[in-house]
């Protein structure tokens, strides 16, 4: 493993021991809730708007530390931003904070949230849920 390799684990582990943005939200714009029947592991993700702009997000969980983690790391990156800009962005931005190299079912686990997370702003400011995301590979939205 290199370094960075190692570094990024680290880090992972990290957010999946100390999620970042973890919880309820009282009153909640928006929900939404995903399982990988992979495995059965789920997230849940309530959002609060300010406007447009996502004033507070948090997530609930249970699963393996990839899911967890990114889904962590993805509270932190999403605050502060429009559903609209959320809504449009790629995989490929959490996937680089992730970091580590990923077979596709750890892509499963490590998109499990950002699929809930669009599907959540689909519901609660009808932004567009393009169909790779409606079913996230295989990923039980709801
Ligand atoms: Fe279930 Fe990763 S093994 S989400």
């Amino acid at each position: 493993m290199s370094e960075l390799d190692s570094l990024y684990r680290e880090v992972i582990l990290d957010h999946y021991k100390n999620p970042r943005g973890h919880g309820l939200i009282d009153t909640p714009d928006a929900e939404a809730e995903g399982q990988n029947p992979l495995c059965g592991d789920e997230v849940s993700i309530a959002v609060a708007f300010e406007g447009d702009t996502i004033a507070d997000v948090k997530f609930q969980g249970r699963g393996c530390a990839i899911s967890q983690a990114a889904t962590s790391m993805l509270m932190d990156m999403v605050k502060g931003r429009t559903a609209q800009e959320v809504a449009t962005m790629s995989r490929e931005e959490l996937l680089d904070e992730v970091g580590i190299p990923l077979t596709p079912v750890r892509l499963k686990c490590a998109l499990l949230g950002l699929g809930v997370l669009k599907l959540a702003l689909h519901k609660g400011r009808g932004t567009p849920l393009p169909e790779e995301w409606a079913g996230v590979d295989e990923l039980e939205l709801r």
